[in-house]
């Protein structure tokens, strides 16, 4: 039976379980810092097993050593932007949070795979993969792929086709200045071009750039966690089954699409042993100008993460 972890039980770790645990993938862990919240949770999912029919363990906890010989962690623990922060604050107060989960999972979990979703996404996987060294291959990020099912979603209801039949691709960083691809967006194979204009299409990649603002705003209080929890559940899968599906993931770049030290959105191939590699795809001096900007935009976020604790503290 694998062992699977979610750290932080708020809207995207809760609903990350409980898609975990329709998947029957193994038993669950879910780890917040309030005291009764991840238990809580745990229990009313657990209450639902018998009528949803999973016969798996979860288990809602405040200690760490219960993570004990998780085969994957996921790290949803980190607060949402509130009035006033800046994006520096939250990137501070999250990566000190990243800090604290990494040393733990250093502790409780050293063979573990670390699935990252706390945001700013792409600079936290940097820290994740700085904090826990266990590296690029067992670290890495969920937000192209969740970019690329929005992009596919709207794809879908404007083509007014299903959902099954569109393949979208979104690489970069994930914020502002994501790089999505309409060039590599198919309908059953056939490019999106052939069947929407090109204004509609650029319409559409606004608004998947703008899609996460866009629910913030309608929820007035809350970020997106459906499509964020399905996205996450996809890239387990993929890793669990080891199935070598091809999935835009944050990874640590040593050199890939000419970026070093910087963890961003590229096509991966998952597996059993996370990211069993990096595929390099022909793009075109305007893709590759955007991804530069989007690359600049992410490196300036990792400058001020605070890596000197990491050493002082977690080297061995
Ligand atoms: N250790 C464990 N859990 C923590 C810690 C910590 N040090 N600090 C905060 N948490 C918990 C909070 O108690 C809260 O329950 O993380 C949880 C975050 O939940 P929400 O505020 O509901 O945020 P959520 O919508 O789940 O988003 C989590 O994922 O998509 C990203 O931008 C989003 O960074 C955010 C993260």
């Amino acid at each position: 039976m694998k062992k699977l972890s979610v750290i932080g039980a708020g809207n995207v770790g809760a609903s990350t379980v409980q898609r975990l645990a329709e998947s029957k993938f193994g038993d669950i862990v879910m780890l917040d810092v309030v005291p009764g919240l991840p238990q809580g949770k745990a229990l009313d999912l657990m209450q639902a097993a018998p009528l949803m029919g999973y016969d798996v363990d979860i288990k809602g906890t405040n200690d760490y050593a219960d993570i004990e010989g998780s085969d994957i962690v996921i790290i949803t623990a980190g607060i949402a932007r509130k009035p006033g922060m800046t994006r520096d604050d939250l990137l501070n107060i999250n990566a000190k949070i990243t800090r604290d989960v990494c040393g733990n999972i250093r502790q409780y979990a050293p063979k573990s795979i670390v699935l990252t979703v706390t945001n700013p996404l792409d600079i936290i996987t940097y820290a994740a993969y700085k904090y826990t060294g266990f590296g690029k291959k067992r670290v890495f990020g969920m937000s192209g792929l969740l970019d690329s099912a929005r992009f596919a979603s709207f794809v879908a209801k404007e083509v007014g086709c299903s959902v099954k039949d569109v393949d979208a691709m979104v690489l970069g960083g994930h914020g502002d200045n994501m790089v999505p691809l309409p060039q590599y967006t198919t309908v059953s194979g056939i490019p999106v071009s052939e069947f929407l204009p090109k204004e509609t299409i650029d319409r559409l990649v606004t608004r998947t750039i703008d899609a996460g603002a866009e629910i913030v705003s309608l929820l007035k209080e809350g970020s997106a966690f459906y499509a964020p929890s399905a996205a996450i559940v996809a890239m387990v899968d993929a890793i669990i089954n080891d199935s070598a599906r091809v999935i835009p993931t944050s990874v640590y770049l040593e050199g890939e699409y000419g970026f070093s030290d910087v963890c961003m959105g590229v096509p991966a191939k998952l597996g059993k042993n996370g990211v069993e590699k990096v595929i390099e795809i022909d793009l075109s001096p305007e893709q590759v100008a955007a991804l530069s900007i989007s690359e600049k935009a992410v490196r300036s976020g990792i400058e001020k993460l605070d890596l000197r604790v990491y050493e002082k503290a977690f080297v061995v």
